[in-house]
């Protein structure tokens, strides 16, 4: 028999005392959870003091304790946002229609397979940033690495909480596949291409956090407007944590191109790499990289599973109801760029069958936000450099663009081109020794390595210099 008082120990505004067949569930999954996270969580940190943010609470303005924890003792909660009254489908064939607080049967198995490949995307992300800590460049930046770590965890906990609330067995056995697959394995990969990427240098890591975790605002955006209530409700609030996960990596990056510049105008030949920086080119290639494997995440541009998650009203488009005025789609087509016959034409497809790349276009719009935001600080420095995002069509594995070669600028290329072409755009091996080479752990308070300029500001009202992790 479990001593483990649930309401104690994991700070939940679900209940989760009352619901004895939960509880089961819950206390044969959470030893498991801890053993995955002393496995697969960070390395080398899980005795240490972290400076963290918990969520307590739903309240705006309230809802994060801040303390020092050992991250296996970090308190993971289940939280959903507070219930909207009279919450009504705000989309597709069923609506207006009252939202669903169970799972309709006839969407049982496609909203199970959404969940569950939302929920393997936060497991995955930590086991690929497992061993940042040992070259961090501050003290500072471990900590923005542990809290995000530890808020991936959360969500992991959010996502089996629906599925063991209301998926029954199913949720159960999907549950623990959350814990045996993992990041980069060939014999049991996580389900998406991304979150098998290695993410070995702390660049790799501003723009994963930049760009992949950006997917994950999108998609959790996207499943706020759903039918089922409880996915809406635990989606909004994700997203008040995933706001912090974004902020690390716009700026980081944008920390690293400040340095950067700084150092190319103190280098004689105008290079940062000569002084020990990250140059802005390499910059570029790492965004070449990350930006691509992250369009792939929305799923094809057209497709029928799109169709029928907006249909049935599991999945919504990116702010519903400010963006949009009609709200079931129908009758309306989506013009978009096809390759037919070796050429680029333009293709009008039925709007519902577009919803990735609807999706996908909202969030491109707020990748250029953050690049225009990264040049402003290159503007300020006195580079010569500037950041661009490549055309939505290259460097694809998923989707129609994927089965041809494009340019940097959308144009199609042969492949003999683009073999030749490929060392300039994205990241050679030389690049990525130059970078990793770069990576050695600064570990005093208030330093930083040389390759990275300070933050402005400390945080939550801390110095730069305070112990945000106890080494
Ligand atoms: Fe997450
Ligand atoms: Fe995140």
């Amino acid at each position: 028999m479990s001593t483990i008082n649930y309401d104690e120990r994991i700070p939940n505004n679900v209940n989760l005392s009352s619901d004895k067949r939960l509880l089961r569930a819950l206390e044969k999954w959470h030893p498991a959870y801890l053993d995955w996270w002393k496995e697969m969580g960070p390395e080398g940190w899980q005795g240490n003091d972290v400076y963290l943010r918990t969520a307590v609470s739903v309240e705006p303005g309230g809802w994060a304790h801040w303390g020092y924890v050992k991250m296996p003792e970090y308190r993971w909660g289940i939280f959903l946002d507070d219930p909207v009254p009279d919450r009504r489908i705000s989309h597709g064939d069923h609506m207006g229609a009252p939202v669903w607080q169970e799972v309709p049967g006839e969407y049982r198995n496609i909203l199970r397979r959404v969940i569950v490949t939302q929920a393997d995307t936060e497991p995955a992300s930590v086991e690929q940033q497992r061993r940042l800590g040992e070259t961090a460049p501050s003290l500072y930046d471990m900590r923005s690495l542990f809290q995000v770590n530890v808020e991936e965890g959360r969500h992991l906990w959010a996502m089996v909480y629906l599925l063991h609330a209301h998926f029954g067995k199913d949720g159960r056995d999907e549950a623990d596949e959350l814990l045996a697959r993992r990041a980069g394995n060939p014999d049991k990969p996580r389900i998406l291409d991304a979150f098998n990427q290695p993410c070995a240098d702390w660049l790799t890591f501003f723009c994963f956090t930049t760009f992949t975790d950006r997917d994950g605002k999108y998609q959790l955006g996207a499943l706020a407007e759903s039918a089922f209530d409880p996915l809406s409700r635990t989606c909004r609030f994700m997203l008040t944590e995933e706001a912090h996960h974004l902020s690390v990596g716009e700026t980081g990056v944008e920390r690293i191109l400040r340095r950067g510049a700084q150092l190319e105008k103190q280098s004689s030949h105008g290079d940062a790499r000569e002084l020990g920086g990250i140059d802005v080119p390499t910059v570029q290639k790492w965004v070449n990289y990350w930006f691509p494997y992250c369009l792939d995440l929305f799923g094809s541009e057209i497709s029928s599973n799109a169709a029928e998650f907006f249909a049935s009203g599991l999945k919504g488009r990116w702010a519903e109801h400010k963006d949009y005025e009609d709200h079931r789609a129908l009758g309306v087509s989506h013009s978009m760029t096809v390759v037919k016959n070796g050429q680029m034409e333009q293709q009008d497809v039925p709007l519902r069958n577009a919803m990735n790349e609807v999706l996908r276009q909202s969030y491109i719009n707020d990748c250029a936000r953050v690049v225009k935001r990264w040049n402003n600080a290159l503007e300020e420095e006195g580079s010569r450099f500037r950041i661009t995002l490549p055309s939505p069509r290259f460097f694809r594995r998923q989707g129609i663009y994927a089965d041809a070669h494009f340019d940097r600028e959308g144009q199609l290329i042969s492949k003999e081109e683009w073999d030749q072409k490929i060392v300039g755009w994205l990241p050679s091996d030389a690049d990525r020794a130059y970078v990793t080479g770069l990576m050695k752990p600064v570990y005093e308070p208030g330093k930083m390595a040389n390759w990275i300029a300070a933050p402005r500001k400390g945080l939550a009202g801390q110095s730069l210099e305070f112990d945000y992790v106890r080494v």
